[in-house]
């Protein structure tokens, strides 16, 4: 679209951009950031952050395991990221006698580096806004498939911004064998849990380290015994001198997704389904936790399952709040007056734009029974882990028989592709969760959507004991000696199939088949508001491809008469210390350093103490997760790893008084590495700067 390339160019002039708000494009910092960037105290110039012809400090930045960031912290491809990060990698290679998840683990060398299979990191080759192309009709595929070609090793993606207003050719190197260094306990990387999750004064140790393995030609490489750690084009430097009130500091990383060109109607709606997801993971956390705290074996298999649930769980209850305290709907519902005000104050633009606010509203109005009925099926019965189980199952039969083996060979393949879900199954929790989220489904779901005949009927107890005493797909030792003939007849397979029927009922119209008039609302709504905030710098709602924030480190008031310090100290980790409570248990060997005060080269400079985390006002969200906190030179002083509870409505509006990003303060990371795990040969890999 013409008019925002236009827009965008103005601002190359105008650039109001201030500090702060802001998930920044990297392409565009020149323009649009540029001035203010220095103003706000940066040392670096953008092409030094980022730079398609020279080295710059985007080489050292990766998109880690598809949903979080990590950056190279030695010239041998050792990476730094959140614990919550490398949980689920960490989980899947912990056992009850080799426990990393719970322990801790330090490789020692590089023999003792664990490789990480299904980990993955990407790399960012380089961005090239090709939305004049796309516009003229051109077909992205064919754009893609030329610059892989053209980039041997690399993928290329065309991806939208501004409600598909832009777009740019995205290259991008993976490499796939990716080893698993250290992480402490998750005691102190999980430090307070999910009672501490999403709120400041924090103290939680939220780091783990991997590192990136290449082939000899430092290129990416299946897992082999042969490749070599990776050497990265950069690698950042740590700086100790830790944060003061009003330092500068940046965040590069892969912020996930946000709804900040999103209407009002929009996001009543997106609130309003969120509320399904909540309860129904009450439901099924309630279970899993008295079940883990029970077991410590059962705590293993599922500490990762319920971090997964429990997180969004939170974060949606903390956003229905903010909503409401921040007003957050009616602040939306004056901007979309105001922009409706402006577009009808000429007739041109009333003819460009019409009203995208109201299109959108009606597609809310369209969907919202679709949307709700979706949400409480796959959130409630779908999350009975037996019908997970048979759809995993149903999706390799049918991708066996799909590549043309004959029926028996299929069944047989499908099987064995069923060998490690198992793992982490505990079948006596499952049954519970199965007859408290049938219960809960038959509560609030339609009778339409009902998962069989007579459904509200059912004694579920009696029909989960049913299902479960008889269906192979319980264990892989039954599901491994079951023939074909019997397997067809499972009676998991039908509550699976009345699941799958409701699922399939919702899904492709929500998802699949989005009509070309939304599609253009949606791109509309966002091109009026750029077209009328012109001379403002805009970016785009974050897409999981790289941006830039930057601000300063700041405290903040979360209300009346309180003001919350911008850093917190081990002192903390003392105070909140429970050993009868499972999220705040510190290990002995911490509490015994910390009571020591035995801080090292780490101790803060000014007041001897060890710092733990600091705010900055940076604007990150989930995928942020690990990224680099940076000083103005673009030296590494944390790692970001959450926001603040008063602000949880983050995604839709930047709230500058109130909104915090929470980081880890790297002397916290390397005190941990040093003095708990004891690995000297990590930090010897680091330049620290003078
Ligand atoms: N809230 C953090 C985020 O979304 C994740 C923190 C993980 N910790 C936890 N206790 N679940 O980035």
């Amino acid at each position: 679209m013409k008019r925002i390339l236009t827009i965008l160019a103005a601002l190359a002039i105008s650039f109001n951009a201030v500090a702060d708000e802001g998930m920044w494009l990297l392409p565009l910092l020149k323009q649009l950031n540029g001035k203010d960037l220095k103003a706000a105290g940066c040392k670096l110039s953008p092409e030094e952050i980022y730079s398609i012809n020279k080295t710059s400090l985007k080489d050292a930045i990766v998109h880690f395991g598809g949903g979080c960031t990590a950056e190279m912290i030695s010239q041998q491809g050792l990476l730094v990221t959140n614990h919550h990060c490398g949980h689920s990698s960490i989980q899947a290679l912990s056992t009850d006698e080799h426990n990393y998840l719970m322990d801790g683990y330090w490789a020692k060398n590089l023999k003792e580096e664990i490789p990480c299979p299904g980990l993955s990191v990407t790399f960012l080759v380089s961005m090239e806004d090709v939305t004049a192309a796309i516009e003229k009709g051109g077909d992205a595929k064919a754009l893609e498939k030329d610059a892989e070609a053209a980039n041997p090793g690399c993928e290329a993606r065309v991806t939208g911004f501004y409600n598909d207003n832009v777009h740019y050719l995205i290259i991008t190197r993976t490499y796939e064998d990716v080893r698993f260094v250290g992480a402490p306990p998750a005691s102190m990387g999980k430090f307070g849990g999910e009672t501490d999750n999403w709120m400041w004064p924090r103290h939680t140790c939220d780091f783990s380290m991997f590192r990136v393995y290449a082939g000899k030609d430092n290129m990416p490489a299946d897992y082999s015994p042969e490749n070599v750690p990776y050497k990265p084009a950069r690698s950042l430097k740590v700086s100790l001198k830790g944060v003061q009130e009003g330092d500068y500091a940046m965040v590069m990383g892969y912020p996930g997704r946000t709804q900040r060109y999103q209407t009002a109607e929009q996001l009543k709606q997106m609130i309003e389904v969120n509320r399904i997801r909540i309860d129904a993971r009450t439901v099924r956390q309630d279970l899993m936790w008295e079940a883990m705290c029970a077991d410590p074996s059962v705590q293993l298999k599922y500490a990762d399952k319920y971090a997964g649930s429990a997180n969004g769980w939170k974060k949606w209850q903390g956003e229905e709040l903010a909503f409401a305290n921040l007003n957050i709907i009616g602040r939306e519902e004056k901007k979309e007056a105001d922009l409706k005000a402006w577009i009808e104050a000429d007739a041109d633009r009333a003819k460009k734009y019409g009203d995208p606010v109201k299109k959108l509203a009606k597609l809310v109005k369209d969907t919202d029974a679709a949307k709700r009925a979706f949400t409480l099926v796959t959130e409630a019965p779908y999350n009975i882990e037996l019908v997970e189980l048979v759809g995993y199952f149903n999706r390799n039969f049918g991708g066996a028989l799909q590549q043309g083996q004959d029926t028996l060979a299929a069944f047989e393949a499908a099987k064995g592709e069923m060998k490690d879900i198992y793992r982490d199954y505990v079948e006596e929790l499952d049954r519970k969760e199965a007859v408290a989220l049938l219960t809960f489904y038959r509560d609030r779901a339609k009778p339409e959507d009902y998962l069989w005949e007579g459904f509200e009927e059912t004694d579920f107890p009696a029909y989960v004991e049913h299902i479960f005493d008889s269906s192979v797909f319980t264990s892989y030792e039954k599901l491994s000696a079951c023939p074909l003939s019997q397997a067809r007849e499972d009676p998991a397979i039908g509550l699976y199939n009345g699941v799958a029927t409701v699922i399939m009922k919702y899904l492709p119209a929500l998802y699949y088949n989005v009509d070309p008039m939304t599609a253009k609302a949606f791109k509309d709504f966002a091109a009026a508001l750029l077209e009328w905030q012109n001379g403002k710098a805009m970016y785009p709602d974050a897409n999981s491809t790289m941006r830039l924030t930057y601000g300063h480190v700041l405290p903040y008031s979360p209300k009346d008469a309180l003001k919350y310090e911008y850093f917190t100290t081990s002192a903390g980790l003392l105070e909140k210390e429970d050993p009868s409570n499972p999220e705040f248990i510190l290990p002995a060997v911490i509490k015994d350093l910390l009571v020591a005060k035995d801080f090292g080269r780490w101790a803060d400079k000014k007041d001897g103490k060890l710092h733990t985390c600091f705010l900055t006002n940076n604007d990150i969200t989930g995928g942020n997760s690990g990224s680099p906190v940076l000083d103005a030179k673009g030296n590494l002083i944390g790692l970001a790893f959450d926001g603040n509870w008063e602000s949880m409505s983050s995604d839709v509006m930047f709230e500058p008084d109130l909104q915090r990003c929470i980081c880890v303060d790297i002397r916290y990371v390397l005190w941990l590495v040093e003095k708990y795990g004891k690995a000297d040969n990590i930090i010897g890999e680091i330049t620290f700067v003078k």
